[in-house]
C-alpha cells in the first residue's frame, strides 16, 4: 500500500521523491551528534507550535486598544475572555506564552552549540548568517507579541523600546511616531504590530528556516568535533563518519522532543508564568498610561541587551552598543580567524574567554531582569547604595561581553592560539 502510494506520487511529481532522499535518507549527518545537536529540531517544533497555536488565539483576540469599559482595553478584555470562557482557551495561551520563552531557550543554546563547536566557520558562513537573521526577525516577533494583551508591562515595554528609535540623529523623534502611528503607543500600534506579528514575520521566519536547512544541507552538518566528514568518503561517495538523517537522527530527534515537551507540560500546568519570568506580573493588569510600572523591564530573553544599554549613561551611546551587541555575533565568522573549528582542540584562554561570555550573558540577563535590586541590599546590607552596585557589576561585565569578540580577534588573527591536534576522523566518546 505505502509503496504503491509512493509511486503514484513519485510518477506525477518525481522532484518530491528527489527532495525526500537528498534532505532525509540520503543526508549524511555525522554519526558523533551530542545532546546539543537536539535544539535545531526543537526550534523547528516550537515554530510549528507557535504558528498553531496563535492561529487559534487569533481566532478569539481582537487587536483592539478601544475601551470595552472603563480601563480596560478590547484586547485586554479577549485575552481574559480567551483564558475564561473558551473552550480550552487556557490551555491554547499557555502553550503560546510557554513557547515563546522555550523558543529563546532553545535557540540560544542552538547558537551556543554554533560557538562551541565553531560552526559558523567555513563553509557554514551562510548557515550561520541565515541564522542571525532568524534570531533578529524572531526578536521582532516576541516583541510585538508582548504589545498585544495590551497590559501595563505591553504598553510601557513598547513606549520605552520604540522609543529608542529617537536616537536616530535628525529623524528620531519623526520616526518613533511613523512606528506607532501615533504620539504614544495606542490603537494603530496594536493594530500594525498584530499584522506584522500573525502575518509578515512568520512569513518571514518560515522562508528563513527554509534557506537556513537549504544552505546547511548543501555543505554538511557539522559535529562536536569539528572535523569535515566529507573528506573520507567509501567508494560509492558516503562519507564515512556520516548515517543517514532518516531513521538514525528522526528516531534520535524524537527522544529529545519527548523529554522536551515533558519539560514544557510541567510549566504550562503548574507554573505558566514561572513567577514572573515567562508572564510578567504587571501585564496582569490592563494597560494604562498614568501608571507606570514600577521597574519597566523586558521579558528575560532580550534583559542581557537590556542591561547593555542601560548600563551605557548616555543614551546615543547606549543605544548604539545594544545594536553592536545584537549585530557582532554576525560577524563572528571573520572575527575568528582561528583554523580549529570545535572548541575540545582549540586554546585554553578559548576556553577561559568562552566561558566568560557565557557568564556574562547570564549575569547581565540577571541585572537586566533587576534581579539584584532584592539581591544586592540582601548581600551587601540595607545601607548599600543599590544603583553604584548595579552599575558596577554590570559595566565589568558589558566590557566582558564586548572583550570576548576583540580578545577573539586579537587571539587568532595574531596567532597566540596554541592548539591541540584536531582527529582526521570523528571521535565518538562513549
Ligand atoms: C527558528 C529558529 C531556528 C531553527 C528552526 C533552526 C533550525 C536548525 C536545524 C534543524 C539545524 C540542523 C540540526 C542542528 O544542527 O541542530 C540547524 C543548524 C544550524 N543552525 Fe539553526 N535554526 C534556528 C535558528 C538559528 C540561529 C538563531 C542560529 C545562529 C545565529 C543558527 C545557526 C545554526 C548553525 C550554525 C547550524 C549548523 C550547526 C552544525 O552543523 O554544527 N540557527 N538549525
Amino acid at each position: 500500500m505505502a509503496g504503491a502510494i509512493a509511486r503514484w506520487f513519485n510518477e506525477r511529481a518525481p522532484g518530491l521523491g528527489v527532495m525526500y532522499r537528498k534532505h532525509l535518507t540520503e543526508y549524511y549527518a555525522p554519526k558523533n551528534f551530542n545532546v546539543m545537536y537536539y535544539f535545531g529540531s526543537l526550534a523547528m517544533l516550537v515554530l510549528v507550535n507557535q504558528i498553531l497555536t496563535g492561529i487559534f488565539l487569533a481566532m478569539f483576540y481582537k487587536p483592539s486598544a478601544l475601551e470595552v469599559f472603563p480601563g480596560t482595553s478590547e484586547a485586554f478584555a479577549s485575552v481574559y475572555y480567551i483564558m475564561r470562557d473558551v473552550d480550552w482557551g487556557w490551555l491554547i495561551r499557555y502553550m503560546h506564552t510557554t513557547g515563546a520563552s522555550m523558543f529563546f531557550v532553545v535557540v540560544y543554546l542552538h547558537m551556543f552549540r554554533g560557538i562551541m563547536y565553531g560552526s559558523y566557520k567555513r563553509p557554514r558562513e551562510l548557515v550561520w548568517i541565515l541564522g542571525m537573521l532568524i534570531f533578529l526577525v524572531l526578536m521582532a516577533e516576541a516583541f510585538m507579541g508582548y504589545v498585544l494583551p495590551w497590559g501595563n508591562m505591553s504598553y510601557w515595554g513598547a513606549k520605552v523600546i520604540i522609543s529608542l528609535f529617537s536616537a536616530v540623529p535628525v529623524v528620531g523623534e519623526t520616526l518613533t511616531h511613523w512606528i506607532m502611528g501615533d504620539f504614544n503607543p495606542g490603537d494603530a500600534t496594536l493594530n500594525r504590530f498584530f499584522s506584522l506579528h500573525v502575518v509578515a514575520l512568520p512569513m518571514v521566519l518560515l522562508l528563513l528556516v527554509v534557506l537556513h536547512l537549504a544552505a546547511l544541507h548543501e555543505v554538511g552538518s557539522n559535529n562536536p568535533d569539528g572535523v569535515e566528514i566529507k573528506k573520507h568518503k567509501n567508494e560509492r561517495g558516503i562519507p564515512l563518519d556520516g548515517i543517514p538523517f532518516h531513521p538514525y537522527y528522526t528516531v534520535k530527534d524524537l527522544f529529545g522532543v519527548g523529554v522536551f515537551l515533558l519539560i514544557c507540560a510541567f510549566v504550562i500546568f503548574y507554573a505558566p508564568g514561572m513567577g514572573g519570568w515567562f508572564l510578567e506580573h504587571d501585564n496582569y493588569m490592563p494597560a494604562n498610561h498614568l501608571v507606570t510600572p514600577a521597574a519597566i523591564k523586558p521579558a528575560w530573553y532580550f534583559t542581557p541587551f537590556y542591561a547593555i544599554l542601560r548600563m551605557i549613561p548616555n543614551k546615543e551611546l547606549g543605544v548604539l552598543a545594544l545594536l553592536l551587541s545584537i549585530t557582532l555575533p554576525f560577524l563572528l565568522p571573520w572575527i575568528d580567524r582561528g583554523k580549529v573549528k570545535s572548541v575540545r582542540y582549540r586554546g585554553v584562554l578559548y576556553k577561559w574567554a568562552l566561558g566568560l561570555f557565557a557568564l556574562s550573558f547570564i549575569c547581565l540577563g540577571l541585572l537586566g531582569g533587576e534581579v539584584t535590586h532584592e539581591a544586592i541590599p540582601a548581600i551587601f546590607g540595607p545601607n548599600v547604595d543599590v544603583t553604584t552596585v548595579d552599575n558596577t557589576f554590570g559595566r565589568f561585565w558589558v566590557a566582558v561581553y564586548f572583550g570576548f569578540y576583540l580578545f577573539l580577534w586579537v587571539y587568532t588573527y595574531f596567532g597566540f592560539e596554541k592548539t591541540r591536534p584536531v582527529p582526521e576522523r570523528v571521535t565518538t566518546h562513549d
